[in-house]
C-alpha cells in the first residue's frame, strides 16, 4: 500500500502501555497479567472489562495486545511460580490457559524488581524477612529509575503504575497532612528513621517519572497534599482508593435504591471471611482498619443518617484462599413503621473480581494523561470504596459521571472546536 506521496505506508504501530505492578506476585497483580495475556491469545473473552463496554469504544484507549507487565514486589519468586501457587489453591485458571500463557508470563520476570518494606509494619515485613532493606530515599531514586528503564527498554509509549500490594497500617496521625510541599515531602523522605509508609514512596516515585498512578488498595498512597500537587506540576492523572469489586459495590448499588422508595435503613452488618494473602495481612487490625473504614464509609456517605447501626468485620478464614463469602444483613423500616430484612451473600473469587478493573484503570489513567488531565481522576469514583476529591458514593451515579466523561470526550472528538473549553484538564 501507498501513501498520497507515493511513499509506502507502514500499518499503524500498536500503543504500547506498560502496567508497573506494586505487589507483583500477588494474587490480584498476577491475575492481572495471566488474564491479559488470556485474552490476547483468545483464549479467555475480556468480561468483566468495563472498558470493552460499547460506550467506550470511541476512546482511543490502549489495546490490551500492547500491554507489558513489570513491578515491585517484596518476595522472592517467579510469576510463573505466584501463578501456579493460585492454580492450586483457588482454581483460577484452567491449566491448559495457565500453561499456554506461562512462556510469556516469564519474559516479565525481567521486570519484576525489589520492592520497599520501609513503614509497612511487622505483618507485611514478615513476608520477605531476609530481603534487602533500602532506605526510602534510596529506593526512590531507583524506583523512578526502575520506571524509566522499563519504559525505554520494553519500548513502551507510555507506563501506569498500580498499587496492588498488601494493606499496610496507617502512618502516625496527622504526618501525611503536615507534606503540604515538595520540599517537605523531600526532606521527610530522608530522615534518618523513615516514618512514610511505602506506599506513599512508591506513589511519589510514579509521579516523579511522570507515570499516571492508580491506588487499589487502602494504602496512603498518593493521598498527600505534596504529592496532589505534584501529579498537577508534572501533568500526571492518578487516583484511588481502595478497589469497589464484591461486596461495597453491592452495597453501594442497593443503598441508593432503599433511599428512592424511602425505605429507612435502621441496621446493616457486613460479615466478610476470606483466605489467601490479602486475608492473612488483614487479620492484623492495624493493616485491617483503614479498609474496615473504606466499606463503612462508602454506605455511610450514601446514607447520611447517624443513627443508623452499621457494622464490617473482616476474618481470617485461610481454607477458603482466594474465595471470599460476605454475608450482608440489612434490617429497614417500611410503611407504618413495619420492620423487614433483606440479607445477601457474596460468594466471589477476588482477584478475578479485581483483574479486569485494573486493566480498565490503567488504559483510563493512560488516556487522560495523553489528552493532557492531571490530577485526581474524579470520574473514576465508581472503582472505588473511598474516591478522593468526590463525595458521591452510590455506585449508579458515579458510574454515570464516567459516561458523561467518555461522552464529553467522544463530542470532543467530533467538534474539536469546542474542545478549547478545557473540561477535562488540570482538576484539581
Ligand atoms: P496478595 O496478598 O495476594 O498480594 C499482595 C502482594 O503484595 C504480595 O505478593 C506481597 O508480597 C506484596 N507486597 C506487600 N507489601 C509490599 C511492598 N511494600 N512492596 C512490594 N510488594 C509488597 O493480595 P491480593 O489479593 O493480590 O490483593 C492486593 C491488594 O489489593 C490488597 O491490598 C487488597 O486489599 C487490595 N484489594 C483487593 C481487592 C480484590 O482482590 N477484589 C479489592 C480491593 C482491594
Amino acid at each position: 500500500m501507498e501513501n498520497s506521496n507515493g511513499a509506502k505506508a507502514h500499518p499503524p504501530r500498536t500503543r504500547r502501555l506498560g502496567i508497573w505492578l506494586v505487589g507483583a506476585h500477588g494474587g490480584v497483580a498476577t491475575t492481572t497479567a495471566v488474564g491479559t495475556l488470556a485474552i490476547r491469545k483468545g483464549l479467555a473473552v475480556p468480561r468483566g472489562l468495563v472498558t470493552e463496554l460499547s460506550d467506550f469504544s470511541a476512546l482511543d484507549l490502549a489495546p490490551l495486545s500492547g500491554v507489558s507487565f513489570g513491578g515491585w514486589e517484596l518476595r522472592p519468586g517467579t510469576w510463573r511460580e505466584a501463578a501456579h501457587e493460585i492454580q492450586d489453591r483457588s482454581g483460577t485458571f484452567k491449566e491448559s490457559l495457565l500453561g499456554a500463557v506461562e512462556e510469556d508470563l516469564a519474559g516479565f520476570d525481567r521486570w519484576v524488581k525489589p520492592g520497599l518494606a520501609a513503614g509497612c509494619g511487622e505483618a507485611i515485613g514478615a513476608l520477605a524477612p531476609g530481603a534487602r532493606r533500602e532506605h526510602p530515599v534510596d529506593f526512590f531514586a531507583r524506583a523512578v529509575e526502575d520506571l524509566a528503564r522499563f519504559r525505554r527498554e520494553a519500548r513502551l509509549d507510555a507506563v501506569v503504575v498500580v498499587n496492588v500490594a498488601s494493606s499496610e497500617p496507617p502512618p502516625a496521625v496527622g504526618l501525611l497532612e503536615s507534606l503540604t510541599t515538595w520540599t517537605s515531602f523531600a526532606k521527610e523522605l530522608k530522615r534518618r528513621l523513615p516514618r512514610l509508609p511505602a506506599s506513599v514512596v512508591y506513589a511519589a516515585a510514579a509521579i516523579e517519572a511522570r507515570c499516571p498512578y492508580v491506588n487499589f488498595t487502602s494504602s496512603a498512597g498518593s493521598n498527600v497534599p505534596a504529592l496532589a500537587a505534584r501529579a498537577l506540576k508534572n501533568g500526571v492523572p492518578h487516583m484511588g482508593a481502595d478497589g469497589k469489586t464484591g461486596e461495597t459495590w453491592v452495597k453501594t448499588v442497593l443503598a441508593p435504591a432503599f433511599l428512592a422508595r424511602n425505605l429507612k435503613i435502621l441496621s446493616w452488618e457486613g460479615h466478610n471471611i476470606l483466605g489467601d494473602g490479602d486475608g492473612r495481612i488483614l487479620a492484623h487490625l492495624e493493616n485491617a482498619r483503614a479498609k474496615l473504614q473504606d466499606k463503612d464509609q462508602a454506605l455511610r456517605r450514601i446514607l447520611k443518617d447517624p443513627a443508623v447501626h452499621s457494622r464490617v468485620r473482616i476474618d481470617y478464614v485461610p481454607s477458603l484462599d482466594d474465595w471470599k463469602t460476605a454475608w450482608d444483613f440489612i434490617h429497614f423500616e417500611g410503611f407504618l413503621g413495619v420492620k423487614m430484612i433483606l440479607q445477601f451473600i457474596w460468594q466471589g473469587c477476588d482477584a478475578a473480581l479485581a483483574a479486569p478493573l485494573i486493566l480498565d484503570l490503567a488504559r483510563l489513567v493512560e488516556f487522560a494523561q495523553k489528552g493532557g488531565e492531571a490530577g485526581w481522576m474524579t470520574h473514576l469514583a465508581c472503582f472505588f470504596k473511598n474516591p478522593r476529591g468526590v463525595e458521591e458514593n452510590g455506585f449508579e451515579a458515579q458510574f454515570e459521571r464516567l459516561r458523561a466523561y467518555v461522552r464529553a470526550h467522544v463530542q470532543n472528538r467530533r467538534n474539536p472546536p469546542l474542545a478549547s473549553s478545557a473540561l477535562f484538564r488540570y482538576r484539581r
